[in-house]
């Protein structure tokens, strides 16, 4: 079968078109024929090497990037009960989707409605549960929350967006550009202002009363996240869920004291994904929001196995609105 492997960490280079053996499923596991990946920042620092000596997401080089995908079933390994192939499903957080099939832990796939199209499900899984644990589990937005989402016409910038307006939020949001402050107001952010070297955080003080959000979802880090400090009120919670600006290294605990005894966490997708059920009660939540139209999610571009570089560099310079995949088949 044709896929995208590393065998070295780096630049867009480092991508290789490679025929490999389709993988066999073993016990608890089932095949996927894939019909679509989801295109991800994650793929990108992957092959860049930052989770190198992750113990959450362990790589082995080779390695098949793509951590998205969705197909059907055509074969389970011993033991599965739960599948059967011909099923429409889709699944994140395991590698290799970048390839025209995948061997993936049967516990970690969910079924797909019949009325969803397998490519929005690719587009859907990895970004709305992020955003679904983000603002459910981390931040516990109600009624009344504000809060600030950095990256707002992003992947997960726009679903987040939609879910805190949901559950009652009062959204304030930023984006590099007046194009992608458009995107963001579209999805419902009540005010969006430009990052504008930090000055944003004066902004969103001046817009709460000099009080600052209760919450910030920062996934840019080291350009922005002293600044979210600062746009954080006393005691509020910082997210930094993400680092596409490059990682905050040299983080000194009083500087949380000083900008106000502010909480900060640094959470992970797969800390928030333990097991068949919660991924069932978070698939439900992202694909009946997207079936009732209460969610939407741009399809940013479609890419085939032969652009995967392109897909990469137009993600990494900022061009991208919305969520990337990659079509890898027709068949499923
Ligand atoms: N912790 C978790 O559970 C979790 C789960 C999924 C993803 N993530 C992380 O979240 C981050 C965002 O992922 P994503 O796939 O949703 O990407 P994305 O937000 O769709 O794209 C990145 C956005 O970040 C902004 N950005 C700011 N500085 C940037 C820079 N130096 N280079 C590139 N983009 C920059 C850009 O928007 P503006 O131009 O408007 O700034 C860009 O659109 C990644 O670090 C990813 O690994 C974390």
């Amino acid at each position: 079968m044709q896929s995208i492997q590393i065998d070295r960490y780096g630049g867009p280079e480092v991508l290789i078109r490679r025929r490999i053996p389709v993988p066999v499923a073993g016990p608890g596991e089932v095949l996927i024929r894939i019909s679509h990946s989801g295109i991800n920042f994650m793929d990108i620092h992957t092959r860049e090497g930052k989770y190198a000596t992750s113990r959450t997401y362990p790589v082995m080089l080779p390695c098949t990037l793509g951590m998205e995908g969705a197909g059907q079933v055509v074969a389970t390994g011993e033991g599965v009960t739960t599948l059967l192939p011909g099923d429409r499903v889709a699944y994140c957080i395991v590698w290799g989707s970048y390839a025209e099939y995948a061997v993936v832990a049967a516990w970690r796939v969910v079924r797909v409605p019949a009325a969803l199209p397998l490519k929005m499900a690719a587009a859907a899984l990895f970004h709305g549960f992020t955003a679904h644990y983000l603002a459910h589990d981390v931040a516990r937005l109600e009624p009344g929350t504000t809060c600030l989402i950095h990256a707002a016409s992003g992947g997960i910038g726009q679903i987040l967006i939609q879910l805190a307006r949901r559950c009652g939020a009062r959204v304030y949001a930023t984006t590099s550009t007046p194009e992608k402050a458009e995107v963001a107001r579209a999805r419902g952010a009540d005010q969006v202002v430009l990052y504008e070297n930090g000055r944003f955080a004066d902004a969103i003080r001046e817009a709460t009363g000099g009080h600052g959000v209760d919450v910030v979802f920062d996934s840019i880090g080291k350009a922005t996240l002293r600044d979210s400090f600062r746009a954080t009120r006393r005691r509020g919670l910082v997210v930094n869920y993400g680092t596409v600006s490059g990682p905050v290294q040299d983080l000194d605990p009083i500087e949380l004291g000083e900008a106000g005894s502010l909480f900060l966490t640094r959470p992970r997708l797969a800390d928030h994904l333990p097991d068949a059920q919660t991924i069932q009660r978070r698939a439900d939540a992202i694909f009946g929001a997207l079936l009732d139209g209460s969610l939407k999610i741009t399809i940013a571009r479609q890419y085939s196995l032969d652009n995967v570089a392109e897909a990469h560099a137009v993600l990494e310079t900022r061009q991208m609105v919305g969520k990337p995949i990659l079509t890898v088949s027709a068949s499923a």
